[in-house]
Protein backbone atom coordinates (compact mmCIF):
# COMPACT_ATOMS: atom_id res chain seq x y z
CA UNK A 1 0.00 0.00 0.00
CA UNK A 2 0.99 3.51 -0.16
CA UNK A 3 3.00 5.71 2.29
CA UNK A 4 0.55 7.37 4.11
CA UNK A 5 1.22 11.55 4.75
CA UNK A 6 0.72 13.19 7.55
CA UNK A 7 -0.48 17.00 8.20
CA UNK A 8 -1.62 18.93 10.89
CA UNK A 9 -3.91 20.64 8.81
CA UNK A 10 -5.85 19.53 5.70
CA UNK A 11 -7.97 21.12 3.48
CA UNK A 12 -9.99 18.84 0.96
CA UNK A 13 -11.22 21.10 -2.11
CA UNK A 14 -9.04 23.76 -3.83
CA UNK A 15 -11.04 26.41 -4.84
CA UNK A 16 -11.80 29.74 -3.74
CA UNK A 17 -11.84 28.96 0.16
CA UNK A 18 -8.65 26.38 -0.14
CA UNK A 19 -6.78 29.44 -1.81
CA UNK A 20 -7.90 32.38 0.62
CA UNK A 21 -7.26 29.91 3.75
CA UNK A 22 -4.02 29.12 2.22
CA UNK A 23 -3.03 32.76 2.13
CA UNK A 24 -4.47 33.63 5.36
CA UNK A 25 -2.38 30.48 6.93
CA UNK A 26 1.10 32.22 5.58
CA UNK A 27 0.02 35.28 7.05
CA UNK A 28 -0.49 33.54 10.53
CA UNK A 29 2.87 31.72 10.23
CA UNK A 30 1.36 28.48 9.44
CA UNK A 31 5.61 26.52 9.52
CA UNK A 32 6.33 24.34 6.66
CA UNK A 33 4.77 21.01 6.12
CA UNK A 34 2.21 21.62 8.39
CA UNK A 35 -0.75 22.29 5.85
CA UNK A 36 -1.94 20.00 2.51
CA UNK A 37 -4.35 21.13 0.04
CA UNK A 38 -5.96 18.50 -1.66
CA UNK A 39 -7.75 19.10 -4.97
CA UNK A 40 -9.16 17.08 -7.59
CA UNK A 41 -8.42 19.59 -9.85
CA UNK A 42 -4.79 20.18 -11.97
CA UNK A 43 -4.29 23.51 -11.00
CA UNK A 44 -4.00 25.74 -7.91
CA UNK A 45 -6.44 27.28 -6.70
CA UNK A 46 -7.71 30.25 -9.03
CA UNK A 47 -10.63 32.96 -9.20
CA UNK A 48 -13.74 30.44 -10.00
CA UNK A 49 -15.69 33.79 -11.26
CA UNK A 50 -13.18 34.49 -14.20
CA UNK A 51 -14.27 31.12 -15.76
CA UNK A 52 -18.03 32.81 -16.72
CA UNK A 53 -16.72 35.87 -17.52
CA UNK A 54 -12.87 37.04 -18.90
CA UNK A 55 -12.03 33.44 -19.41
CA UNK A 56 -14.48 33.09 -22.19
CA UNK A 57 -13.68 36.90 -23.97
CA UNK A 58 -12.59 36.74 -27.57
CA UNK A 59 -10.33 39.86 -26.62
CA UNK A 60 -8.60 40.44 -23.24
CA UNK A 61 -9.11 37.50 -22.10
CA UNK A 62 -7.97 35.75 -18.67
CA UNK A 63 -5.55 32.90 -18.83
CA UNK A 64 -3.49 31.01 -15.99
CA UNK A 65 -1.22 32.16 -14.05
CA UNK A 66 -3.37 35.37 -14.50
CA UNK A 67 -5.70 34.46 -12.07
CA UNK A 68 -4.96 31.84 -9.44
CA UNK A 69 -5.84 33.06 -6.02
CA UNK A 70 -2.28 33.57 -5.18
CA UNK A 71 -0.96 35.21 -8.18
CA UNK A 72 1.84 36.32 -7.05
CA UNK A 73 2.96 33.06 -6.30
CA UNK A 74 2.26 30.75 -8.75
CA UNK A 75 4.14 33.32 -11.46
CA UNK A 76 7.35 32.24 -9.75
CA UNK A 77 6.38 29.35 -10.21
CA UNK A 78 5.86 27.91 -6.85
CA UNK A 79 2.98 27.87 -4.39
CA UNK A 80 2.79 29.33 -0.67
CA UNK A 81 6.13 28.51 1.12
CA UNK A 82 6.03 24.93 2.53
CA UNK A 83 2.00 24.58 1.97
CA UNK A 84 1.88 21.25 0.44
CA UNK A 85 -0.86 21.45 -2.56
CA UNK A 86 -1.61 17.76 -3.62
CA UNK A 87 -3.46 18.14 -6.99
CA UNK A 88 -5.65 15.73 -9.37
CA UNK A 89 -6.44 13.93 -6.40
CA UNK A 90 -9.73 13.13 -5.38
CA UNK A 91 -11.04 11.96 -1.87
CA UNK A 92 -12.99 9.36 -2.22
CA UNK A 93 -13.40 8.01 1.40
CA UNK A 94 -13.39 10.30 4.48
CA UNK A 95 -13.45 9.17 8.24
CA UNK A 96 -13.65 11.52 10.51
CA UNK A 97 -13.39 9.67 14.22
CA UNK A 98 -10.10 8.41 12.77
CA UNK A 99 -9.00 11.37 11.32
CA UNK A 100 -8.37 9.61 7.87
CA UNK A 101 -8.59 10.88 3.68
CA UNK A 102 -8.35 8.14 1.73
CA UNK A 103 -7.68 9.09 -2.91
CA UNK A 104 -9.12 7.75 -5.61
CA UNK A 105 -5.51 6.49 -6.11
CA UNK A 106 -5.72 4.64 -2.63
CA UNK A 107 -3.10 7.22 -1.16
CA UNK A 108 -4.15 7.78 2.68
CA UNK A 109 -3.62 11.37 4.39
CA UNK A 110 -4.20 11.73 8.07
CA UNK A 111 -5.07 15.25 9.54
CA UNK A 112 -5.55 16.84 12.94
CA UNK A 113 -7.86 19.75 12.16
CA UNK A 114 -9.61 19.50 8.94
CA UNK A 115 -11.11 21.90 6.31
CA UNK A 116 -13.67 20.93 4.58
CA UNK A 117 -13.69 22.88 1.22
CA UNK A 118 -15.49 20.63 -1.46
CA UNK A 119 -17.68 23.91 -2.61
CA UNK A 120 -20.73 22.86 -5.06
CA UNK A 121 -21.14 20.65 -8.30
CA UNK A 122 -23.61 21.62 -10.79
CA UNK A 123 -27.02 19.82 -10.93
CA UNK A 124 -27.03 18.08 -14.37
CA UNK A 125 -30.97 18.01 -16.58
CA UNK A 126 -30.20 14.17 -16.64
CA UNK A 127 -30.85 14.22 -13.14
CA UNK A 128 -34.33 15.67 -14.01
CA UNK A 129 -34.47 12.50 -16.67
CA UNK A 130 -34.68 14.81 -19.42
CA UNK A 131 -33.43 12.76 -22.68
CA UNK A 132 -30.42 13.24 -24.52
CA UNK A 133 -28.88 15.36 -21.42
CA UNK A 134 -25.46 14.37 -21.68
CA UNK A 135 -25.00 14.26 -25.32
CA UNK A 136 -21.83 16.22 -27.02
CA UNK A 137 -21.94 20.16 -27.15
CA UNK A 138 -24.03 20.52 -24.27
CA UNK A 139 -21.95 22.06 -21.40
CA UNK A 140 -22.16 22.42 -18.14
CA UNK A 141 -19.91 25.08 -16.35
CA UNK A 142 -18.05 24.74 -12.86
CA UNK A 143 -14.45 24.19 -13.31
CA UNK A 144 -11.62 25.58 -15.42
CA UNK A 145 -11.77 21.78 -17.78
CA UNK A 146 -15.09 22.45 -18.37
CA UNK A 147 -14.32 26.06 -19.05
CA UNK A 148 -11.64 24.88 -21.40
CA UNK A 149 -14.35 22.26 -23.32
CA UNK A 150 -16.67 25.28 -24.18
CA UNK A 151 -14.15 27.44 -25.42
CA UNK A 152 -13.05 25.19 -27.76
CA UNK A 153 -16.79 24.87 -28.85
CA UNK A 154 -16.92 28.56 -29.45
CA UNK A 155 -14.11 28.30 -31.44
CA UNK A 156 -15.19 25.52 -33.54
CA UNK A 157 -18.91 26.84 -33.85
CA UNK A 158 -17.98 30.57 -34.97
CA UNK A 159 -20.84 32.24 -35.66
CA UNK A 160 -23.39 29.31 -34.77
CA UNK A 161 -26.31 29.28 -32.43
CA UNK A 162 -26.44 28.59 -28.67
CA UNK A 163 -29.70 28.16 -26.40
CA UNK A 164 -28.97 28.48 -23.06
CA UNK A 165 -30.57 26.69 -20.33
CA UNK A 166 -31.68 28.49 -17.37
CA UNK A 167 -31.27 31.80 -16.52
CA UNK A 168 -29.48 32.05 -13.13
CA UNK A 169 -26.43 33.75 -12.51
CA UNK A 170 -24.35 31.23 -15.32
CA UNK A 171 -27.47 31.42 -18.16
CA UNK A 172 -27.47 34.95 -17.93
CA UNK A 173 -23.36 35.82 -17.85
CA UNK A 174 -22.73 32.66 -20.49
CA UNK A 175 -25.65 34.16 -22.95
CA UNK A 176 -23.64 37.40 -22.66
CA UNK A 177 -20.39 36.37 -23.46
CA UNK A 178 -21.45 33.63 -26.12
CA UNK A 179 -23.26 36.53 -27.80
CA UNK A 180 -19.60 38.54 -27.31
CA UNK A 181 -18.24 36.12 -29.35
CA UNK A 182 -20.81 36.19 -32.26
CA UNK A 183 -22.63 33.12 -30.80
CA UNK A 184 -26.40 33.72 -31.81
CA UNK A 185 -28.02 32.55 -28.24
CA UNK A 186 -31.06 32.07 -27.25
CA UNK A 187 -32.11 31.81 -23.25
CA UNK A 188 -34.57 29.50 -21.98
CA UNK A 189 -36.58 29.50 -18.64
CA UNK A 190 -39.26 28.32 -16.67
CA UNK A 191 -40.18 31.30 -15.04
CA UNK A 192 -42.14 34.22 -16.14
CA UNK A 193 -38.93 36.47 -15.46
CA UNK A 194 -35.11 35.77 -14.41
CA UNK A 195 -36.15 35.80 -11.44
CA UNK A 196 -34.00 32.45 -9.66
CA UNK A 197 -31.63 35.06 -8.37
CA UNK A 198 -33.98 35.70 -5.88
CA UNK A 199 -33.07 39.27 -5.89
CA UNK A 200 -34.31 39.97 -9.06
CA UNK A 201 -37.86 41.83 -8.54
CA UNK A 202 -39.99 42.00 -11.56
CA UNK A 203 -39.13 45.54 -12.21
CA UNK A 204 -34.84 44.51 -12.09
CA UNK A 205 -35.90 41.83 -14.30
CA UNK A 206 -37.60 44.05 -16.70
CA UNK A 207 -34.77 45.97 -17.00
CA UNK A 208 -32.00 43.00 -17.73
CA UNK A 209 -34.56 41.23 -20.47
CA UNK A 210 -34.37 44.71 -22.30
CA UNK A 211 -31.22 45.02 -22.17
CA UNK A 212 -30.14 41.29 -23.24
CA UNK A 213 -32.85 41.46 -25.39
CA UNK A 214 -31.45 44.41 -27.35
CA UNK A 215 -27.76 43.07 -27.18
CA UNK A 216 -29.78 40.92 -29.86
CA UNK A 217 -30.35 37.83 -27.42
CA UNK A 218 -33.74 36.00 -27.37
CA UNK A 219 -35.74 34.81 -24.70
CA UNK A 220 -38.22 32.33 -24.32
CA UNK A 221 -39.99 31.89 -21.04
CA UNK A 222 -42.21 29.65 -19.16
CA UNK A 223 -40.75 26.24 -20.87
CA UNK A 224 -38.47 24.12 -20.24
CA UNK A 225 -36.23 21.43 -22.47
CA UNK A 226 -37.68 18.15 -22.26
CA UNK A 227 -35.21 16.36 -24.55
CA UNK A 228 -32.36 16.61 -27.23
CA UNK A 229 -32.18 15.30 -30.53
CA UNK A 230 -28.63 15.20 -31.82
CA UNK A 231 -27.70 14.74 -35.77
CA UNK A 232 -25.27 17.46 -37.04
CA UNK A 233 -27.05 19.81 -34.92
CA UNK A 234 -28.70 19.45 -31.55
CA UNK A 235 -32.82 19.56 -30.96
CA UNK A 236 -33.75 21.59 -28.43
CA UNK A 237 -37.01 19.78 -27.62
CA UNK A 238 -39.18 22.51 -25.19
CA UNK A 239 -42.14 21.32 -23.02
CA UNK A 240 -44.37 23.48 -25.17
CA UNK A 241 -43.44 21.68 -28.03
CA UNK A 242 -40.94 23.47 -30.19
CA UNK A 243 -37.79 22.48 -31.21
CA UNK A 244 -34.88 24.59 -31.08
CA UNK A 245 -31.35 24.00 -33.57
CA UNK A 246 -28.56 24.65 -31.86
CA UNK A 247 -24.59 24.23 -32.09
CA UNK A 248 -23.81 24.42 -28.30
CA UNK A 249 -26.30 24.16 -25.52
CA UNK A 250 -25.22 25.81 -22.15
CA UNK A 251 -26.96 24.42 -18.88
CA UNK A 252 -27.09 26.21 -16.36
CA UNK A 253 -29.36 25.05 -13.59
CA UNK A 254 -28.53 25.45 -10.32
CA UNK A 255 -25.60 24.05 -7.78
CA UNK A 256 -25.44 21.71 -5.42
CA UNK A 257 -23.15 21.38 -2.23
CA UNK A 258 -20.47 18.62 -2.21
CA UNK A 259 -21.50 16.89 1.28
CA UNK A 260 -21.48 12.97 0.48
CA UNK A 261 -17.94 12.06 1.68
CA UNK A 262 -19.31 13.41 5.48
CA UNK A 263 -22.44 12.12 5.27
CA UNK A 264 -23.31 10.94 8.87
CA UNK A 265 -20.11 12.29 10.55
CA UNK A 266 -21.19 15.92 10.85
CA UNK A 267 -24.83 17.43 12.00
CA UNK A 268 -26.37 19.20 8.74
CA UNK A 269 -28.92 21.98 8.35
CA UNK A 270 -30.52 23.67 5.42
CA UNK A 271 -28.74 21.53 2.94
CA UNK A 272 -25.31 22.06 4.04
CA UNK A 273 -23.19 21.45 7.21
CA UNK A 274 -24.07 23.09 10.23
CA UNK A 275 -20.97 25.33 11.74
CA UNK A 276 -21.08 28.00 14.15
CA UNK A 277 -19.83 32.03 13.80
CA UNK A 278 -16.13 30.22 13.60
CA UNK A 279 -17.54 27.95 10.64
CA UNK A 280 -16.80 25.09 13.45
CA UNK A 281 -18.76 21.65 12.76
CA UNK A 282 -20.66 19.47 15.35
CA UNK A 283 -17.35 17.85 15.45
CA UNK A 284 -14.16 18.83 17.30
CA UNK A 285 -11.25 19.72 14.96
CA UNK A 286 -13.70 19.92 11.78
CA UNK A 287 -14.37 22.86 10.27
CA UNK A 288 -16.66 24.10 7.01
CA UNK A 289 -16.47 26.44 5.06
CA UNK A 290 -17.71 28.39 1.76
CA UNK A 291 -20.27 27.29 -0.36
CA UNK A 292 -20.79 23.55 2.24
CA UNK A 293 -21.48 25.58 5.63
CA UNK A 294 -24.81 26.53 6.55
CA UNK A 295 -23.49 29.12 9.61
CA UNK A 296 -25.35 32.11 11.63
CA UNK A 297 -25.82 35.33 9.58
CA UNK A 298 -25.38 37.37 12.58
CA UNK A 299 -27.41 40.12 10.93
CA UNK A 300 -30.49 38.39 10.32
CA UNK A 301 -30.02 36.10 13.80
CA UNK A 302 -30.41 33.31 11.01
CA UNK A 303 -29.13 30.05 9.80
CA UNK A 304 -28.16 30.11 6.02
CA UNK A 305 -25.94 28.81 2.96
CA UNK A 306 -23.98 31.00 0.99
CA UNK A 307 -23.00 30.39 -2.53
CA UNK A 308 -21.19 33.12 -3.56
CA UNK A 309 -17.37 34.14 -3.78
CA UNK A 310 -16.91 36.81 -1.24
CA UNK A 311 -18.40 35.00 1.07
CA UNK A 312 -16.31 31.78 0.17
CA UNK A 313 -13.05 34.42 0.73
CA UNK A 314 -14.39 35.72 4.23
CA UNK A 315 -15.18 32.38 5.71
CA UNK A 316 -11.61 30.91 5.01
CA UNK A 317 -10.00 33.52 6.26
CA UNK A 318 -12.92 34.10 9.49
CA UNK A 319 -11.74 29.99 9.92
CA UNK A 320 -8.29 30.36 9.80
CA UNK A 321 -8.00 32.75 12.09
CA UNK A 322 -10.37 31.34 14.23
CA UNK A 323 -7.87 28.05 14.57
CA UNK A 324 -4.96 30.13 15.31
CA UNK A 325 -7.11 32.46 18.07
CA UNK A 326 -7.54 29.22 19.78
CA UNK A 327 -4.36 27.33 19.81
CA UNK A 328 -3.41 31.05 21.14
CA UNK A 329 -6.20 30.96 23.92
CA UNK A 330 -7.23 33.80 22.26
CA UNK A 331 -11.23 34.43 20.08
CA UNK A 332 -12.14 35.90 17.09
CA UNK A 333 -14.93 38.45 16.29
CA UNK A 334 -18.28 36.19 15.31
CA UNK A 335 -18.48 36.70 11.44
CA UNK A 336 -20.75 39.10 10.15
CA UNK A 337 -20.91 39.76 6.97
CA UNK A 338 -22.87 40.16 3.06
CA UNK A 339 -22.46 41.66 -0.53
CA UNK A 340 -22.57 39.88 -3.66
CA UNK A 341 -22.10 40.70 -7.06
CA UNK A 342 -22.54 39.89 -10.60
CA UNK A 343 -21.22 41.29 -14.06
CA UNK A 344 -22.18 40.44 -17.76
CA UNK A 345 -21.51 42.96 -20.63
CA UNK A 346 -20.78 46.60 -19.60
CA UNK A 347 -23.08 45.90 -16.59
CA UNK A 348 -22.03 44.90 -12.87
CA UNK A 349 -24.38 44.77 -9.73
CA UNK A 350 -23.84 44.40 -6.34
CA UNK A 351 -26.20 43.46 -3.95
CA UNK A 352 -26.12 43.37 0.15
CA UNK A 353 -28.37 42.49 2.72
CA UNK A 354 -31.46 40.53 2.71
CA UNK A 355 -34.44 40.55 0.09
CA UNK A 356 -37.63 40.03 1.76
CA UNK A 357 -40.50 42.68 2.53
CA UNK A 358 -41.66 45.29 -0.07
CA UNK A 359 -39.61 46.90 -2.78
CA UNK A 360 -38.69 50.27 -3.73
CA UNK A 361 -37.07 51.21 -7.36
CA UNK A 362 -35.03 53.80 -7.74
CA UNK A 363 -33.05 55.99 -10.73
CA UNK A 364 -33.49 55.50 -14.06
CA UNK A 365 -34.11 51.70 -14.79
CA UNK A 366 -34.94 52.05 -19.02
CA UNK A 367 -33.37 48.77 -20.49
CA UNK A 368 -32.07 51.52 -23.00
CA UNK A 369 -30.54 54.39 -20.93
CA UNK A 370 -27.11 54.52 -21.27
CA UNK A 371 -26.39 55.03 -17.83
CA UNK A 372 -28.11 52.07 -16.66
CA UNK A 373 -27.65 53.48 -12.79
CA UNK A 374 -30.52 52.32 -11.08
CA UNK A 375 -31.18 49.67 -7.94
CA UNK A 376 -33.79 48.52 -5.15
CA UNK A 377 -34.45 48.48 -1.82
CA UNK A 378 -36.10 46.19 0.46
CA UNK A 379 -37.89 47.38 3.24
CA UNK A 380 -38.98 45.37 6.70
CA UNK A 381 -40.62 46.70 9.35
CA UNK A 382 -40.10 50.24 8.55
CA UNK A 383 -36.35 49.70 7.79
CA UNK A 384 -34.34 48.88 4.63
CA UNK A 385 -32.67 45.53 4.61
CA UNK A 386 -31.33 45.05 1.18
CA UNK A 387 -30.06 46.79 -1.63
CA UNK A 388 -29.46 46.59 -5.01
CA UNK A 389 -27.10 48.58 -7.07
CA UNK A 390 -26.37 48.08 -10.78
CA UNK A 391 -22.97 50.51 -12.22
CA UNK A 392 -22.29 52.05 -9.09
CA UNK A 393 -19.30 53.60 -8.62
CA UNK A 394 -17.23 52.17 -5.49
CA UNK A 395 -18.08 54.88 -3.49
CA UNK A 396 -21.86 54.54 -4.41
CA UNK A 397 -21.67 50.67 -4.01
CA UNK A 398 -20.12 51.42 -0.53
CA UNK A 399 -22.68 53.71 0.72
CA UNK A 400 -25.64 51.18 -0.26
CA UNK A 401 -23.67 48.59 1.48
CA UNK A 402 -24.07 51.01 4.70
CA UNK A 403 -27.49 51.64 4.23
CA UNK A 404 -28.18 48.21 4.47
CA UNK A 405 -25.96 47.27 7.02
CA UNK A 406 -27.52 50.16 9.61
CA UNK A 407 -30.75 49.30 8.61
CA UNK A 408 -31.26 52.75 7.66
CA UNK A 409 -35.11 53.88 8.55
CA UNK A 410 -37.08 53.90 5.56
CA UNK A 411 -38.32 57.23 5.28
CA UNK A 412 -37.91 60.08 2.58
CA UNK A 413 -36.53 56.86 0.26
CA UNK A 414 -36.44 59.31 -2.75
CA UNK A 415 -34.10 61.80 -0.80
CA UNK A 416 -31.64 58.16 0.16
CA UNK A 417 -31.70 57.37 -3.36
CA UNK A 418 -30.62 60.31 -4.34
CA UNK A 419 -27.78 60.23 -1.65
CA UNK A 420 -26.31 56.90 -2.51
CA UNK A 421 -25.87 58.48 -6.09
CA UNK A 422 -24.79 61.53 -5.21
CA UNK A 423 -21.93 59.71 -2.81
CA UNK A 424 -23.55 60.23 0.42
CA UNK A 425 -21.12 58.86 3.07
CA UNK A 426 -23.10 60.91 5.99
CA UNK A 427 -26.03 58.46 5.97
P1 LIG B 1 -15.18 25.80 -4.97
O1 LIG B 1 -16.17 25.16 -5.88
O2 LIG B 1 -14.52 27.04 -5.38
O3 LIG B 1 -14.02 24.75 -4.66
C1 LIG B 1 -14.26 23.41 -4.34
C2 LIG B 1 -13.03 22.60 -4.71
O4 LIG B 1 -13.11 21.32 -4.11
C3 LIG B 1 -12.86 22.36 -6.20
O5 LIG B 1 -11.52 22.57 -6.54
C4 LIG B 1 -13.22 20.88 -6.35
O6 LIG B 1 -12.58 20.26 -7.43
C5 LIG B 1 -12.72 20.34 -5.04
N1 LIG B 1 -13.31 19.07 -4.60
C6 LIG B 1 -14.61 18.77 -4.48
N2 LIG B 1 -14.76 17.51 -4.01
C7 LIG B 1 -13.51 17.03 -3.83
C8 LIG B 1 -13.00 15.79 -3.37
N3 LIG B 1 -13.82 14.79 -3.00
N4 LIG B 1 -11.65 15.61 -3.31
C9 LIG B 1 -10.83 16.60 -3.68
N5 LIG B 1 -11.25 17.81 -4.12
C10 LIG B 1 -12.58 18.02 -4.20
N6 LIG B 1 -19.95 34.02 -6.98
C11 LIG B 1 -20.06 35.36 -6.90
O7 LIG B 1 -20.35 35.88 -5.82
N7 LIG B 1 -19.87 36.15 -7.99
C12 LIG B 1 -19.57 35.63 -9.20
O8 LIG B 1 -19.42 36.39 -10.17
C13 LIG B 1 -19.45 34.21 -9.32
N8 LIG B 1 -19.17 33.65 -10.51
C14 LIG B 1 -19.12 32.28 -10.63
C15 LIG B 1 -18.88 31.71 -11.88
C16 LIG B 1 -18.85 30.34 -12.04
C17 LIG B 1 -18.60 29.74 -13.40
C18 LIG B 1 -19.09 29.49 -10.93
C19 LIG B 1 -19.07 27.99 -11.08
C20 LIG B 1 -19.33 30.05 -9.67
C21 LIG B 1 -19.33 31.45 -9.52
N9 LIG B 1 -19.57 32.05 -8.29
C22 LIG B 1 -19.65 33.42 -8.18
C23 LIG B 1 -19.74 31.22 -7.08
C24 LIG B 1 -18.39 31.04 -6.36
O9 LIG B 1 -17.38 30.72 -7.30
C25 LIG B 1 -18.50 29.96 -5.30
O10 LIG B 1 -19.42 30.38 -4.33
C26 LIG B 1 -17.14 29.66 -4.68
O11 LIG B 1 -16.25 29.13 -5.65
C27 LIG B 1 -17.25 28.69 -3.50
O12 LIG B 1 -15.98 28.40 -3.01
P2 LIG B 1 -15.64 26.98 -2.37
O13 LIG B 1 -14.17 26.97 -2.09
O14 LIG B 1 -16.62 26.68 -1.32
O15 LIG B 1 -15.92 25.94 -3.55
P1 LIG C 1 -29.02 29.31 -10.18
O1 LIG C 1 -29.62 28.58 -9.05
O2 LIG C 1 -28.59 30.70 -10.02
O3 LIG C 1 -30.04 29.30 -11.43
C1 LIG C 1 -30.68 28.14 -11.93
C2 LIG C 1 -31.63 28.46 -13.10
O4 LIG C 1 -32.09 27.27 -13.73
C3 LIG C 1 -32.91 29.20 -12.73
O5 LIG C 1 -33.30 30.10 -13.74
C4 LIG C 1 -33.92 28.05 -12.67
O6 LIG C 1 -35.21 28.39 -12.71
C5 LIG C 1 -33.49 27.29 -13.86
N1 LIG C 1 -33.99 25.91 -13.91
C6 LIG C 1 -34.11 25.07 -12.86
N2 LIG C 1 -34.55 23.87 -13.32
C7 LIG C 1 -34.69 23.97 -14.66
C8 LIG C 1 -35.07 23.07 -15.69
N3 LIG C 1 -35.42 21.80 -15.43
N4 LIG C 1 -35.04 23.49 -16.97
C9 LIG C 1 -34.69 24.77 -17.25
N5 LIG C 1 -34.32 25.66 -16.32
C10 LIG C 1 -34.32 25.26 -15.04
O7 LIG C 1 -27.77 28.39 -10.65
P2 LIG C 1 -26.62 28.58 -11.73
O8 LIG C 1 -26.80 29.82 -12.51
O9 LIG C 1 -26.52 27.28 -12.44
O10 LIG C 1 -25.32 28.78 -10.83
C11 LIG C 1 -24.65 27.67 -10.23
C12 LIG C 1 -23.83 28.11 -9.05
O11 LIG C 1 -22.83 29.03 -9.43
C13 LIG C 1 -24.61 28.78 -7.95
O12 LIG C 1 -24.01 28.40 -6.74
C14 LIG C 1 -24.36 30.24 -8.16
O13 LIG C 1 -24.46 30.99 -6.98
C15 LIG C 1 -22.93 30.21 -8.68
N6 LIG C 1 -22.64 31.37 -9.53
C16 LIG C 1 -22.73 32.61 -9.02
C17 LIG C 1 -22.47 33.71 -9.81
C18 LIG C 1 -22.56 35.08 -9.22
O14 LIG C 1 -22.77 35.21 -8.03
N7 LIG C 1 -22.38 36.12 -10.02
C19 LIG C 1 -22.12 33.54 -11.14
C20 LIG C 1 -22.06 32.25 -11.66
C21 LIG C 1 -22.33 31.18 -10.84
Amino acid sequence: SLAEKSFKYVIVGGGIVAGYAAREFAKQGVKPGELAIISKEAVAPYERPALSKAYLFPEGTARLPGFHVCVEVEERGSFLNGISLILSTEIVKADISSKTLISAAAETFKFQILIIATGSTVIRLSDFGVQGADAKNIFYLREIDDADKLVEAIKAKKNGKAVVVGVGYIGLELSAALRVNNVDSTMVYPEPWCSKLKIFTASIAAFYEGYYANKGIKIIKGTVAVGFGTNEKINVKLKDGRVLEADIVVVGVGGKPLLTLFKGQVEEEKGGIKTDAFFKTSVPNVYAVGDVATFPLKLYGEMRRVEHVDHARKSAEQAVKAIFASEQGKSVDEYDYLPFYSRAFDLSWQFYGDNVGDTVLFGDSSPTSTTHKFGSYWIKDGKVVGAFLESGTPEENKAIAKVARVQHLAQNLDKLATEVLTFARNI
